[in-house]
């Protein structure tokens, strides 16, 4: 005889995403940024935290089911205008559940950002991003390119 049937786990069921900073796994978050993408690696734990706690909005989720952090975004903002996106990333052992979709929506449609113009940069998951409106930017953006060196630490 079998045990009963267990119930159904839904993505949702199973990952919480929530806004609060102090939910967020540090640790968690500076291990990915520091190993596993392109974009970060140059970034001390300290810088990671500083880049945090400047940030207008965070979103992460976690696995109910183990306590850990699955996913992590944050913005930088004004709070009334503009927002930029920033250190995006699923778990490789969470990836392909749509967390990355519920990730971005719940950052940008989900808050109090809906209305603002929104910007990124980001060599990967053009796919994404633009099913939330994200588009090639046209002759009205410019951008300073960072042209001095990384400052060494002290
Ligand atoms: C990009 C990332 C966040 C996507 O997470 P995910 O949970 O696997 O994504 P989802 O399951 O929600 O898929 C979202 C959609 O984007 C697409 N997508 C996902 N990764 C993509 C990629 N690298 N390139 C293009 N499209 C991508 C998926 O095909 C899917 O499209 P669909 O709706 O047509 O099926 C995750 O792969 C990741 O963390 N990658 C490493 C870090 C990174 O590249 N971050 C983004 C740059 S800031």
């Amino acid at each position: 005889m079998t045990g009963p049937t267990p119930p159904t786990v839904t993505v949702d069921d199973r990952y919480e995403f929530f806004d609060d900073r102090d939910r967020l796994d540090y640790d968690a978050i500076v291990e990915f940024l520091t190993h596993h993408v392109y974009w970060g690696t140059w970034r001390s734990p300290t810088d990671i935290r500083a880049a945090i706690a400047g940030s207008w909005r965070v979103v992460g989720a976690v696995d109910t089911t183990t306590g850990e952090l699955v996913a992590f975004a944050r913005a930088i903002s004004d709070g009334v205008t503009v927002a930029y996106l920033a250190d995006v990333f699923v778990v490789p052992s969470a990836r392909g559940h749509a967390l990355g979709k519920k990730l971005v929506d719940q950052m940008i449609e989900r808050g109090p950002g809906a209305h603002f113009r929104w910007l990124l940069h980001t060599a990967d998951a053009h796919g994404l991003y633009k099913q939330f409106g994200f588009v090639e930017p046209d002759e009205t953006v410019l951008e300073r390119r960072r042209i001095r060196p990384i400052p060494p630490r002290p």
